[in-house]
């Protein structure tokens, strides 16, 4: 199995890599729930959606102990410096406000906790670029907000935030709406 080929192994590869206090940002249906593992002592799931929020509360889940909290990213009820981890996956594309989620990502976090992510977004190639810039106006009206030409690397830096390792590839799938950044980043 190539490292993209499965939408299932990169949820498992971050939630393991996953440790402490923990916050995912856009929690949504819940389905990095079952790949929390004993590291975690508290898992905090944000998600703005209640309709979302149902389903992740009936989510299979291990024995971590989850709270599901109604809230966006930009504004989250969370004290400062409380979190060991933030994870997202799959979110950062759809939040309207990205720039101010991260700032909040960052004042959350404890000196020394890392931001865990799997996102797709901006291709390196311009003419897969090209489509990314023009399907994302439609794209946004039928996906939920959901932008197929943010540059996460780009977005996590001028954010604050220092990339410790990443990796980026296609996953399989039309161009456009695969290019992977998967990796863990920390407040600079
Ligand atoms: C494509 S879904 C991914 C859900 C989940 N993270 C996953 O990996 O299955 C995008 C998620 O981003 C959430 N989202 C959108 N705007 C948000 C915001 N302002 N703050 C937090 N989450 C947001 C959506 O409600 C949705 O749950």
């Amino acid at each position: 199995m190539g490292f993209y080929n499965d939408v299932i192994l990169p949820r498992q590869r971050a939630a393991r890599a996953a440790q402490g206090r923990v916050l995912e940002i856009g929690v949504g249906s819940g389905r990095n729930l079952p790949f929390y593992g004993a590291t975690v002592t508290q898992l905090v799931g944000l998600e703005p959606a209640p309709r979302l929020l149902d389903m992740a509360r009936h989510a299979p889940r291990l024995e971590t102990p989850v709270d599901l909290v109604e809230a966006s990213a930009e504004a989250m009820p969370i004290e400062n410096r409380s979190i060991d981890t933030v994870l997202t996956t799959w979110t950062m594309c759809s939040i309207p406000d990205v720039d101010r989620a991260m700032t909040e990502a960052r004042r959350v976090l404890k000196p020394g906790g890392k931001l865990i992510f799997v996102e797709h977004g901006r291709a390196p190639e311009p003419n897969v670029r090209w489509w990314q810039d023009r399907l994302t106006p439609a794209w946004m009206r039928i996906s939920g907000g959901c932008h197929l030409n943010r540059d996460i690397a780009d977005i996590l830096t001028r954010n604050g935030f220092r990339i410790d390792e990443m990796r980026t590839g296609y996953m399989n799938g039309l161009k456009p709406m695969t290019f992977m950044y998967e990796g863990q980043a920390s407040p600079r």
